[in-house]
């Protein structure tokens, strides 16, 4: 199997399970506890159908929309992930460039192997810096100001991360970061060779945005679990993240709301965006869906802020079924992860190729020519 022999999500999946070992791949692919929230994440899609209109002379759709104050040409967009250098050597420059070139957000997360300056300097395209608040203030603050000069246009904090989840298949195949040879992972990444070698001789493994400010950013002696576990604080609240939202003062998202209590007090603390999301399933496990809660967030506050739906998408019709519930875009993390692990910056090229492709086809389907003609009238609940 090769990148050309991708053409949907669950293609990507496969070749990447194929290029990566077990445990990088399953980190990526996991949730928690017994991943039921990972798994309804898609599911909730498929409760939905969609009412097309005929007859409307469509023409060439327009997929165009303005997020976070700049124009995108489609309304997907790739969401921060960590550690994009153990899924493929390019990493993070390679999703960045790919996102540049379609014109969407391409999403830096605070755990990234590259840095905020590196990114900058090789795209020119949408930008979204990813913070984590940090026990050490000064690390957060550092985080904003770099984005700021480094021309990043958006940022979010991610609130759904107090604690790291509880990932089994994490425990189960021994995940470490840096990857260490268990016995457990022998197998696994002696057949892929590949792999390892770019892995030993590429850059130095670290989390690059944080080194200089904490050791644990180059010797992460245990695991990313423990990172999170040691180094974010939770006891976070919502005057931390108000300050972060004047900080940054730009436009600015929580990542990690599911309720709409939530989403009013995002708006009262400055935010112009809300990410509804819950990890991909990866926190807490049980947790509603966001396609689920999309209807109720928006009908509060979808005047008042964009309100983004992520996880779970795997089609173009996913997509189109938030926005036509009033999402104002949608993103995703698998989406491109496994993509970026076949083949890339070509890998993720042709994962966004697809679901633009998928998405354009749709639209004339529906018989909608820009996303605003998409509507609740188009949806039915069975
Ligand atoms: C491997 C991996 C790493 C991730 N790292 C981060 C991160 O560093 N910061 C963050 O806010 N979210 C992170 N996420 C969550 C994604 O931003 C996003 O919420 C999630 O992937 C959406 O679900 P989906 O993969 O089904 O699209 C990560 C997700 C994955 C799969």
């Amino acid at each position: 199997m090769n990148l050309k022999d991708c053409n949907n999500f669950s293609d990507f999946r496969k070749l990447a399970k194929k290029k990566l070992p077990s445990p990088i791949f399953h980190y990526i692919d996991g949730g928690a506890d017994d991943e039921s929230t990972l798994r309804r994440n898609t599911d909730s899609f498929n409760d939905c159908d969609l009412v097309p209109n005929i007859l409307a002379s469509v023409g060439k759709p327009d997929l165009s929309t303005t997020l976070f104050g700049r124009k995108i040409d489609m309304p997907i967009f790739l969401s921060p992930a960590a550690m994009q250098r153990l899924y493929h050597p390019d990493g993070d420059q390679a999703s960045a460039r790919a996102a540049e070139k379609f014109n969407t957000f391409y999403s830096m997360s605070s755990m990234g192997n590259n840095t905020i300056e590196e990114v900058s300097n090789i795209s020119s395209g949408p930008k979204l810096f990813q913070l984590y608040v940090h026990k050490d203030r000064s690390i957060s603050d550092d985080l904003i100001d770099r984005s700021r000069r480094s021309g990043f246009d958006a940022m979010c904090l991610t609130v759904d991360t107090l604690v790291a989840g509880n990932r089994e298949k994490d425990h189960r195949t021994g995940f470490t970061t840096p990857p260490k040879l268990t016995l457990q992972s022998l197998m696994s990444f002696a057949m892929r060779p590949k792999w390892v070698f770019n892995y030993l001789t590429g850059k130095k493994f670290e989390l690059s945005n944080v080194k200089k400010k904490t050791d644990k950013g180059t010797n992460i002696a245990k695991s990313v679990i423990e990172y999170i576990n040691e180094q974010y604080d939770p006891a976070m609240g919502w005057k931390d993240a108000e300050y972060c939202a004047k900080k940054w003062n730009g436009p600015f998202a929580l990542k990690g709301v599911m309720s709409v209590e939530d989403a009013k007090k995002a708006i009262d603390i400055g935010c112009t965006a809300i990410m509804i999301s819950n990890h991909g399933g990866r926190q807490l496990d049980g947790s509603r869906a966001p396609f689920d809660q999309l209807a109720e967030i928006v009908d509060a506050v979808g005047d008042k802020l964009d309100v983004i739906c992520e996880g779970g998408i795997h089609r173009g019709t996913h997509m189109l079924k938030a926005l036509s519930l009033g999402a104002k875009a949608c993103s995703g993390g698998r989406l491109y992860l496994y993509a970026l692990a076949a083949g890339g910056q070509s890998g993720v090229e042709r994962a966004i190729e697809k679901y633009k492709t998928e998405l354009v086809r749709d639209m004339k389907l529906m018989g909608c020519t820009k996303i605003s003609d998409l509507n609740r009238n188009n949806l039915r609940f069975r």
